[in-house]
C-alpha cells in the first residue's frame, strides 16, 4: 500500500508541477485594468493602449470608473483590495502609489524595469513617484501639466483680448467679457476642478516656495498670509466669471464650452487638449494653449499603472506585458497625442506633437531649472488623502458661499492641521 500511495503522491506531485511549468510556459497575458479615462479624448488614449496590449497577444479586460480626477475610482478600487479581489493594474499616481505600496498590496516591476532599462529613460522625479524601497511597484504613462488656460482666440476677439500675462491682465479681460455679456470662464464645480484653478492661482500670485512651504510642508503661518488670501480674493473673482450652471458640470463638458464658443476660457490640465484634438480641433487655429499667469511656473501630474499582487500566472504575464508596453517608445509617442500630455519616457520623438505639448516639454525644462516646478496638489502629485482632502473641501466651500478670505485661510490652516 505505502508503494502503492507514495507511486501515487509523486504521480500527482509530477503532474501538477508540469500542468503549473506548462501554464507559466504558455501563460495567456491578460489585465483588468481600472482606470477613469472615459471622456472623448481620455477614451482614444486608453484605447491605444488596449489595442497595443490585445496586438501584443494580451487579454485586455476593462474596468472603467467614470468621473474625472479619480476620486469616484478611488472608492471602488479600495472596495476591491478590501474584498481581496484587486484588479492587476490601476491608474494611479504620486502618494497614493507609495501607500499602496506600505500596504504590500503592489507586485515588484523591478525585473521588468532593468529588463526595460527604465532607470535610463525616466527623470527622477517620476523615479521617486513610482519606485518604493528602490523597487518599481508601478510605471508612468505620461507628464500632464495643470497650469493652462484654453481659449476660444475668435471669443478673446470679440473683446480684442491679447492672452493674459497677469491675473490683472486675466480680470481685465474677464470683465471685458462679462461686459460683452460673453462667459469668461467654462467651469465644472467638482471639488477637484475647484481645486486645479486654486492652485493654479496659488502658484501664479506666490510661486512655487510658497506654493510648497503651504502644501507640502503644510506651514500654518505660510497657509494664513496674506498672499493666501489674496489667493482666495482671486477665487473670489473666479466665482463671478462662471455661469449659472456650472455647479457639477464635467469637466470636458466645460471644454466643450470653449469649442463652441459659449465660454472664452477654461483653466484645465492639457487632458483638455485631448478634447480639443479628439474633436478635430486645431491649436493655435481653432484653441490656444495659454500657461496661467505665473513667474515661469509649471505644475505637474503624471499618470502611472500600478500592477496589485495578483496570483495567476495570465495575470503576472499580462501586468509584465502592460508595463513593458507603457514605458516602449512607440507606446509613448501614440499614447501621449491621444491624452493630450508628453511623454514620461526621455527622448521620445517630439516632431508629431503639437505647439502645446512642445511649450509644455521647453515650459518643464525651465521651470526645474528655475526652481518653479511644483507637484500638484488637486491631481495628487504634491499631496493626496487628507491633506488634499482639506484643501479641496475649503475651497470648494469657499467657492460655493460667501465666505471671506479671512476665515477661508483660518479653515484651511485649520483643515490641514486636523489632516495630519
Ligand atoms: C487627472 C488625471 C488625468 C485626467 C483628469 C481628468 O487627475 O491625471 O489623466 O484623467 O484627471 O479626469
Amino acid at each position: 500500500m505505502k508503494t502503492l500511495t507514495h507511486k501515487l503522491t509523486m504521480t500527482t506531485a509530477l503532474v501538477s508541477t508540469l500542468l503549473l511549468g506548462a501554464a507559466t510556459a504558455h501563460a495567456q497575458p491578460q489585465a483588468e485594468v481600472l482606470h477613469y479615462w472615459t471622456s472623448g479624448g481620455e477614451a482614444k488614449a486608453v484605447q491605444a493602449l488596449k489595442e497595443d496590449f490585445e496586438a501584443n497577444g494580451g487579454k485586455w479586460i476593462d474596468a472603467p470608473v467614470a468621473g474625472g480626477g479619480g476620486d469616484a475610482q478611488a472608492a471602488v478600487l479600495r472596495s476591491r483590495v478590501l474584498s481581496g479581489n484587486p484588479p492587476a493594474a490601476v491608474q494611479i499616481k504620486g502618494p497614493n502609489i507609495h501607500e499602496w505600496a506600505a500596504t504590500g498590496a503592489l507586485g515588484d516591476l523591478t525585473a521588468v524595469g532593468e529588463a526595460e532599462g527604465w532607470d535610463n529613460v525616466l527623470p527622477p522625479l517620476l523615479q521617486d513617484i513610482v519606485k518604493y524601497d528602490g523597487k518599481y511597484v508601478a510605471v508612468p504613462v505620461n507628464i500632464h501639466r495643470v497650469d493652462w488656460i484654453w481659449a476660444n482666440p475668435e471669443v478673446l476677439a470679440k473683446v480684442d483680448a491679447e492672452p493674459p500675462r497677469t491675473w490683472d491682465e486675466f480680470n481685465a479681460i474677464a470683465d471685458k467679457l462679462m461686459a460683452a455679456g460673453i462667459t469668461p470662464l467654462a467651469h465644472g464645480g467638482q471639488p477637484w476642478q475647484d481645486a486645479t484653478i486654486f492652485e493654479t492661482v496659488a502658484l501664479g500670485l506666490g510661486g512655487a516656495e510658497f506654493f510648497n512651504k503651504a502644501f507640502v510642508e503644510k506651514d500654518p503661518e505660510t497657509l494664513k498670509s496674506d498672499t493666501m488670501k489674496k489667493v482666495f480674493d482671486q477665487m473670489r473673482k473666479m466665482r463671478g466669471y462662471v455661469d449659472a450652471d456650472f455647479p457639477g458640470r464635467d469637466w470636458n463638458l466645460a471644454t466643450g464650452m470653449v469649442m463652441r464658443g459659449e465660454a472664452a476660457m477654461q483653466i484645465m490640465g492639457d487632458w483638455a487638449k485631448g478634447e480639443f484634438v479628439a474633436a478635430g480641433k486645431k491649436p493655435g487655429v481653432d484653441f490656444l494653449c495659454i500657461p496661467t499667469p505665473s513667474n515661469g511656473g509649471y505644475i505637474l501630474n503624471s499618470d502611472s499603472f500600478a500592477m496589485f499582487k495578483v496570483t495567476s500566472a495570465d495575470d503576472n504575464a499580462g501586468q509584465e506585458l502592460l508595463a513593458r508596453l507603457i514605458l516602449g517608445e512607440k507606446f509613448q509617442e501614440t499614447f501621449n497625442l491621444y491624452k493630450g500630455s508628453i511623454p514620461a519616457r526621455m527622448g521620445v520623438n517630439s516632431d508629431k506633437f503639437d505647439e502645446c505639448a512642445v511649450k509644455s516639454m521647453i515650459d518643464l525644462q525651465a521651470s526645474s531649472e528655475g526652481g518653479e516646478l511644483v507637484g500638484s496638489v488637486a491631481h495628487e502629485i504634491a499631496a493626496a488623502g487628507a491633506i488634499r482632502g482639506a484643501v479641496l473641501d475649503v475651497v470648494t466651500e469657499h467657492f460655493n458661499s460667501d465666505m471671506t478670505s479671512e476665515a477661508a485661510v483660518e479653515r484651511l490652516a485649520e483643515a490641514i492641521e486636523l489632516a495630519e
